[in-house]
């Protein structure tokens, strides 16, 4: 089957070399041709060039034409942190923080975390699979063709299998490329509050040897947060992955800067993620590590926490990649085209550089630059197709609404 793109008013993220990371000043450039055409066979993009040049058609067999209109072309957006699969909304927990209290209030008299945690064994797995397979489409109708899930809303040995197993058949059907994360520490169990490291011991010791001998998991994680999960806590869980071939990632200073993210270097952590707390040592940390640090502005946005200072992190030197955090406690959005505009708005990133931090190196953050994140000669054609615009800052720029006008995954339409 091939697919030829015409008609494209600018072709953005398109290289004759795929970067791994793009980091610093780099961050803000993003490769372009204006008035471009593209060329996909086998799911792989095989020529692409300026209209002007365009050779014309001279083979019509399988072949399908697609008239972009002057729409746009980025890659598929890459969304490397997500809870997508959870038994219920929380929006009673949104009415009583709209009346005043605050996220670490409504977790420390028993919801937050707990609150999902208490709902998932009453939901079967297809109920759980059908609910997440929805917000898959959502996700896919705003333009994510690669997406990262967590476990942590079953705190028990049966509730992880449960939600691993439901991600793992997401995995098999789904047209999206989906990770999994174990997050067995996403909180305590309230009948482990007073013996907190027989809950990580049995992480350790129970959960992750059934959780890794059934394949269940590509990556682990940690809360690693005062009242959550400790930096002790957290390196014993991620040298125990380790053991099982896992690598971390981890969420790390939403609310206080504990020495985490120094230890997540040290371990080798693939990403740090939230980082809305950050401090000038954990900036230093970062330095020179191969761990990627991650932002999720529509956190921020909706618990009213500071934004990750991210002219901070890139002036110094730094990569950074941008994801949603879909949950339903912190962020009841997968919208990468939102996470874009708040990250302009309210971290002064460019649209470029938000571009490049939501496909490049938020591949990078899910271990998918082999295969997503940019396009090249002989990649898979994971891209958007957007409505006509004139620059790419018009995505951000029309914050809430949806200008992505298909998903294309290795050149066929995702159907949504
Ligand atoms: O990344 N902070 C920890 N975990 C999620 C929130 C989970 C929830 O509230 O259900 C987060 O924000
Ligand atoms: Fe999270």
């Amino acid at each position: 089957m091939k697919l030829l793109v015409k008609n494209i008013g600018g072709l953005v993220g398109i290289y004759e070399t795929a970067p791994l990371i793009l980091k610093g000043k780099d961050l803000g450039s993003l490769p372009i041709i204006h008035n471009a055409w593209m060329a996909v066979e086998d799911g792989l993009v095989v020529e692409y060039g300026k209209m002007e040049d365009w050779p014309g058609i001279s083979d019509w067999r399988d072949l399908e034409v697609l008239d972009a209109e002057s729409g746009w072309i980025a890659p598929a957006y890459v969304d490397s942190h997500t809870h997508i699969v959870y038994p219920a909304a929380r929006a009673g927990e949104f009415s009583d923080r709209i009346k005043g209290l605050t996220y670490e209030e409504i977790a420390a008299r028993g919801g937050g975390i707990l609150n999902s945690a208490n709902k998932l064994m009453e939901l079967s797995e297809e109920q759980l699979f059908e609910d997440a397979w929805s917000r898959l489409n959502e996700i896919a109708a705003t333009g994510t063709g690669a997406v990262e899930i967590k476990s942590g809303y079953g705190l028990t040995l049966e509730g992880e299998l449960r939600m691993l197993r439901v991600i793992a058949e997401l995995k098999k059907k789904h047209p999206l490329t989906i990770k999994s994360t174990f997050l067995g520490a996403h909180a305590y169990p309230s009948n482990y509050k007073e013996r907190k490291s027989d809950y990580v011991d049995l992480i350790i010791n129970e959960m992750l040897p059934i959780v890794a001998k059934e394949g269940l998991a590509d990556y682990i994680d940690v809360f690693c947060e005062a009242n959550y999960f400790s930096v002790d806590d957290t390196i014993r869980i991620v040298r125990a992955g380790k053991e099982y071939g896992l690598k971390a990632k981890i969420h790390v200073n939403q609310f206080t800067s504990i020495g985490g993210v120094q230890a997540s270097v040290n371990e080798g952590a693939l990403s740090v993620d939230h980082l809305e707390v950050l401090t000038e040592q954990d900036i230093q940390a970062l330095q020179g590590s191969v761990t990627m640090p991650v932002a999720l502005p529509g956190c921020s946005l909706f618990i009213k926490i500071p934004y990750t200072p991210a002219r901070q992190i890139i002036d110094a030197g730094l990569p950074l990649a941008l994801a949603t955090d879909f949950n339903p406690g912190s962020c009841p959005s997968g919208n990468m085209n939102l996470v874009m505009s708040l990250a302009c708005i309210h971290m002064g990133m460019t649209p470029e550089e938000a571009l490049n931090a939501s496909t490049v190196n938020a591949a990078y953050a899910m271990g998918l630059s082999e295969t997503h994140g940019s396009l090249s000669l002989g990649r898979p054609a994971h891209f958007i197709l957007t409505q006509p615009i004139n620059e790419w800052a018009e995505i951000p720029y029309y914050f809430g609404s949806n200008k992505i006008k298909q998903l294309y995954i290795s050149g066929k339409a995702v159907k949504a």
